[in-house]
């Protein structure tokens, strides 16, 4: 299918992770990918007419401003805008210093800002835009391990819903997704050691009512059906795509501490 086809897409933070697992089904569905991180972006399947790769800082006003002047120069318009740049936090608000605020604020909550700020003028001049801002379950729930972590993305979702509400009655349609674990760098960032990594997972899933950690390939499918013209009333929603773990409390006997992590990436 190409669900895509014909429609030019900015990505932010596209290198790794789920960003890049966007980017490749953004390209696999038809669509031309502008994409930026701090990191080098890797090409792989795509062409370099398919994927146009750039060093952005999303966090410098300037870089970003001048960014979307000059993809909007090459590809005429921007019909799809994601924000995926994020760091994540495992400290409590104890632990956490003043610096740890303004940075996790900045790099997760004021870079979709200033995207959208740069892209949504070009948007609202066509009447017509598909935004999709990376939150978390995180931003749907209260955790005690990663508090400011989670402050941004209830941010990220408070943005969300704001813009939807503004401009929906002129083309845009603006919607985040709430990831519960993903299987990525950054997940596997928060815990240092790697065979303590293998040994939390089972925890993790086993607080999962699905039992599952999620691919960033299944997060990349949710956005597609987002960015795509499929989703026309969809606007302003705040996507779990968590295994059911924002929906409730589990009982107590469904927490699977005795969980097979290799059935868990089925
Ligand atoms: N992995 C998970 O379990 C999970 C769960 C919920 C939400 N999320 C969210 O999904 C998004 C992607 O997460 P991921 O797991 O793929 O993380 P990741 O760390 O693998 O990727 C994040 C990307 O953002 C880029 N980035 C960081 N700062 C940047 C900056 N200033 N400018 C441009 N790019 C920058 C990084 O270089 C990296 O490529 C994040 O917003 C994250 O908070 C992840």
């Amino acid at each position: 299918m190409h669900r895509l086809q014909g429609k030019n897409a900015i990505v932010f933070g596209g290198a790794q992770g789920i960003g890049r697992a966007i980017v490749a089904a953004f390209v696999a569905e038809g669509a031309t990918v502008y994409a930026s991180d701090v990191k080098p972006i890797e090409r792989g399947q795509e062409t370099a007419e398919q994927l146009v790769e750039a060093l952005v800082d999303a966090t410098d006003p300037a870089q970003v401003a001048g960014y979307v002047t000059g993809v909007l120069a090459v590809a005429g318009t921007i019909d799809i805008l994601v924000n995926n740049v994020g760091i994540h936090l495992p400290k409590s608000v104890i632990d956490a210093e003043p610096e740890d605020f303004d940075r996790i604020f900045t790099v997760n909550v004021k870079t979709a800002y200033l995207a959208c700020r740069a892209v949504v003028p070009h948007m609202l001049e066509r009447r017509r835009g598909s935004i999709i801002n990376l939150s978390s379950n995180g931003g749907l729930i209260g955790r005690p391990s990663d508090p400011l972590y989670n402050a941004s993305k209830h941010a990220v979702i408070g943005l969300t819903k704001s813009m939807a509400v503004a401009y929906a009655d002129q083309g845009l349609r603006i919607n985040a997704v709430c990831p519960g674990a993903v299987d990525t760098a950054m997940l596997r960032g928060t815990i240092s050691d790697p065979a303590e990594y293998e040994q939390r997972i089972p925890a993790l899933v086993a607080s999962t009512p699905a039992a599952r950690v999620a691919q960033a390939s299944e997060v990349a499918a949710a956005v597609v059906f987002l960015a795509s013209d499929e989703s026309p009333a969809i606007n302003g929603i705040a996507m779990a795509i968590d295994g059911a773990k924002s929906a409730g409390v589990m009982s107590s006997d469904r927490y699977r501490l005795d969980f097979d992590l290799n059935t868990s990436y089925d």
